[in-house]
């Protein structure tokens, strides 16, 4: 192995750069000359990638974002794009390439794959966790406590008002910052993809909760995290309709990108730093068609496939203690 190419796609997530300080380090290490392709899949199309020194990756293990910027590419998923980018790695004599993305990324990383004989590794990067055969992706663990700290604030101000705040929270598909953010805040209320999976649960429902809280407890304050995606017109129309139905002040914080961003936690940077340095290990030892993860605490290798033909499930103990033990609501019987 004398040449890997790297490049980051789809999503960015905090603790991407953390794993491409860790790749590039390790091939230094090995003798190894690391290329950044920039931009994602369309770096690959383009042939924009420079050589990566040790000094590039100085000071960029707390960085949010990605070095090697990101984008979505609609080119490479065509049997052409592939082949374009085949012959540029040829050209360009690499023999590994590491992929740090989601399940899209994934997929272009198999699409390539029947196209070009290089061997491939992918390492989880996403905010939304959701990859299966990782415990958690690269971003994540940082995406909850962005998503945290908002709420905590928001508690804040809707308990000066008693009010009710609707926070959603990123995860198109999946709850795993929803319900993280939602145990750690003691959030009254959470909505999910994986608890409605067929149809949004009755507005009279959630009604119904809200004016039960307040009766228990006095009027008070009343925090529903809700999944981006999961109502039509998401917190927005929602915090109407319930207003006008409970006759409560209801206010939607919509937390959006502000998720994706900010200095990697210690958690991300960790898991970013070990996937990183093991990805550089891997391709030397001649392994392809893989992500690495971690599950465990354990790294695994998990065959490309693997990571999206399963859908990862949320923890169902987290989920019963939200639902059960912590909705003071439910539990407590009026006075
Ligand atoms: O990276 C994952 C994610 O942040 C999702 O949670 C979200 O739905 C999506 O990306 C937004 O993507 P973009 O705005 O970049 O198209």
């Amino acid at each position: 192995m004398k040449r890997i190419a790297l490049l980051t796609s789809g999503g960015d997530a905090p603790g991407m750069n953390a794993a491409i300080r860790a790749i590039v380090l390790a091939c230094h290490y090995e003798g190894i000359v690391p290329l950044g392709y920039r931009h994602g899949f369309n770096g690959l199309l383009e042939q924009e990638y420079r050589v990566l020194e040790t000094e590039d990756v100085y000071n960029i293990i707390q960085r949010g974002g990605t070095i090697l910027k990101s984008a979505r590419c609609q080119a490479f998923t065509t049997e052409q794009g592939a082949r374009t980018a085949a012959r540029n790695l040829d050209e360009a004599n690499v023999d590994g390439l590491i992929i740090i993305g989601g399940d899209g990324s994934f997929h272009g990383a198999e699409h390539l794959s029947k196209y070009w004989q290089g061997k491939i590794v992918g390492l989880p990067g996403t905010i939304d966790n959701d990859i299966n055969g990782t415990d958690a992706t690269i971003g994540y663990y940082t995406a909850i406590d962005t998503a945290l700290e908002s709420i905590d604030k928001v508690r804040d101000t809707a308990d000066a008002f008693e009010r009710i705040f609707l926070i959603e929270v990123m995860g198109r598909h999946a709850g795993f910052i929803g319900l993280s953010a939602a145990v750690c805040s003691g959030a009254e209320q959470v909505l999910l993809p994986e608890l409605y999976a067929d149809a949004p649960p009755e507005l009279e429902i959630l009604a119904e909760h809200i004016k039960r809280a307040q009766r228990i407890r006095g009027k008070c304050s009343y925090i529903m995290v809700m999944s981006e995606n999961l109502w039509p017109g998401g917190a927005t129309d929602l915090a109407k309709q319930l207003q006008s139905s409970t006759g409560i002040e209801c206010r939607p914080v919509i937390l959006g990108h502000v998720q994706r961003g900010g200095s990697p936690v210690s958690l991300d940077r960790m898991l970013a730093s070990k996937l990183g340095a093991y990805a550089v290990e891997a391709l030397c030892e001649g392994k392809t068609g893989i992500m690495i993860g971690e599950r465990n605490h354990q790294l695994v290798e998990v065959p490309f496939q693997q990571s999206w033909n399963k859908t990862k499930a949320l923890d169902p103990y987290l989920v019963k203690i939200q639902r059960q033990i912590f909705d003071l609501v439910s539990n407590e019987k009026p006075h």
